[in-house]
């Protein structure tokens, strides 16, 4: 088993504040992996250290590549997407053309990529010349991630993909993001407050609290334990069954 993303005792700091303070995971290739936590716990700061998006301190590769003198670029140039948190779309410019904004770095796979993304989100490819500014959140979830398909990542991190989403779209997303991994090998690394959809997608989880990782399992290990699935399935009963 090869390792897709290997981050050991990561450290940011931000003014006197440590937001993540040593924390360590391993992604392997092909698996669906989460980071779960509350509002706060150093999720996006996580992810924004694998791009070099902040000042941060320890160990961070890519398919044994060292990322920390990387710039982002070069970083999806090797392989590697982010769909960052709220989608960080173009929003005056359509939906056709946010894709496109993602293919820089993989130009001869756009007609491939695109169908891809299409294939995925119908519902993108009846709007593609919509502006994005006139889309609902949704919409714009799957455009972000579609955007970051349009790279041809090996590795995909995916920050809070079902923020403020009715049951329904969560249900899409987490169906093409198992798709993604199932039927095209992507590995793929979510962070998540919503903890049941990151249960029903990943086959490893990571607690995240206050910068440390506190907990680490299978989903059903966690399920095991009464205060996580007090705390974050919204769930006490002792036979584990969901609400
Ligand atoms: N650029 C920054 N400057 C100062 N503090 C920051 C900065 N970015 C994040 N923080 C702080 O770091 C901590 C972790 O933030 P982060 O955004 O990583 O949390 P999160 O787990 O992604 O939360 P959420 O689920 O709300 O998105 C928070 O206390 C936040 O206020
Ligand atoms: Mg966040």
């Amino acid at each position: 088993m090869s390792i897709s993303l290997s981050i050991e005792n990561l450290e940011v700091v931000y003014g006197k504040a440590r937001s993540v303070n040593g924390i360590s995971l391993s992604v392997e290739t092909g698996q669906i992996i989460a980071i779960i936590g509350p509002v706060g716990a150093g999720k996006s700061t996580v992810f924004d250290a694998v791009f070099g998006l902040n000042e941060s301190t320890g160990k961070i590769e890519f398919e044994g590549q060292d990322l920390r003198k990387i710039p982002p670029q070069k970083i999806v140039e090797l392989g590697v997407a982010y769909a960052p948190e709220r989608g960080n779309l173009f929003t005056q410019m359509n939906v056709h053309d946010n894709l496109l904004t993602g293919a820089y770095r993989a130009r001869k796979d756009i007609k491939k990529n695109l169908e891809l993304v299409y294939d995925l989100f119908p519902i993108l490819k009846d709007r593609k010349t919509q502006e994005t500014a006139t889309q609902s959140g949704g919409e714009r979830q799957m455009l972000s991630l579609g955007r970051a398909l349009m790279s041809s990542p090996r590795l995909l991190l995916v920050d809070e993909p079902t923020i403020g989403l009715s049951p329904k779209v969560c249900l899409s997303i987490a169906e093409a993001l198992g798709k993604l991994n199932k039927q095209h090998g992507l590995t793929i690394l979510i962070a998540e407050q919503n903890a049941n959809f990151a249960l029903s997608l990943a086959e490893y989880i990571y607690l995240l609290e206050i910068g440390r990782i506190t907990r680490h399992g299978t989903s059903a290990e966690l399920l095991k334990e009464d205060v996580i699935r007090k705390s974050y399935f919204g769930n006490s009963n002792e036979s584990g069954d969901k609400a």
